[in-house]
């Protein structure tokens, strides 16, 4: 079965409602997120940050996957379909697709502030000051923040060398090493670009890009990777 693996960004969930990080709406009450997703900024002001996530999982929790989402769980039927995705919302799981591995962590879920292998579900849309863990130490989200290790980039890196197709959907391919991922690919892999500003994104020349927002490029998708 033709493995088909996906690598998505914060894009594919802008039809659910999600904000980009970059975009013009990019910014939360005047922070970029370059400056919020930080350690530094958990020690100095975690409220800030504490604040910033539990607002992102309310509209997480609101949020419904879209069309996107949903052809790539249909594709399984079909296909060997892998998704990675950068993102924190749990929109893929929720259109159905089976095997999603999350680069940047998990919205829903918290984990220990002096152990990060201690990860707990989130009962409800928050995480508040004064919730511990079981060593007693402040739960944060589980999120890779930058300046972070991203542990399961060697299992991605596995996936794009054994992709006979890597389509890429909805991510402005700033954040390293994620952004490095196709560049792992076979030199006989087919390499596919769904962005609206896919036009300004270098990549290499055999990649083909449909300059189209996620839920009409999944159409084309489904063309191409049938041929
Ligand atoms: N469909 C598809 N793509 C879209 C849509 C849409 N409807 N609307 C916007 N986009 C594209 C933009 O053109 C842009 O290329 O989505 C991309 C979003 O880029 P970013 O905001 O930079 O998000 P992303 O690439 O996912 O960010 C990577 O940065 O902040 C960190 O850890 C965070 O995982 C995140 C990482």
């Amino acid at each position: 079965m033709k493995r088909i693996v996906v690598f998505t960004g914060a894009g594919i969930s802008v039809e659910s409602g999600l904000p980009t990080f970059r975009g013009s709406d990019g910014l939360w009450e005047g922070h970029r997120i370059e400056d919020v997703a930080t350690p530094e900024t958990w020690s100095r002001n975690p409220e800030l940050v504490q604040s910033f996530y539990n607002k992102r999982r309310t509209d997480c929790l609101a949020a419904n996957p879209n069309k996107a989402h949903h052809k790539l769980a249909e594709l399984e039927k079909d296909f060997d379909v892998h998704i990675i995705t950068q993102n924190i919302d749990d929109l893929h799981e929720r259109a159905g697709s089976k095997n999603v591995i999350h680069l940047h962590g998990q919205i829903r879920k918290s984990q220990s502030s002096i152990d990060p292998n201690l990860i707990y579900d989130i009962e409800g849309d928050k995480i508040d000051m004064g919730d511990n863990c079981e060593l007693g130490s402040q739960l944060r989200p589980h999120v890779v923040w930058f300046g972070e290790p991203v542990p399961m980039m060697n299992e991605a890196y596995k996936l794009a060398k054994s992709a006979d197709v890597f389509v890429t959907i909805g991510t402005s391919l700033q954040v390293y090493p994620a952004a490095n991922l196709i560049y792992e690919t076979k030199p006989d892999c087919k390499l596919i670009l769904i962005d609206p500003n896919a036009e300004q994104y270098h990549v290499p020349p055999v990649v083909v890009k449909i300059s189209e927002k996620a839920s009409v490029g999944v159409d084309y998708l489904a063309k191409l990777i049938a041929k």
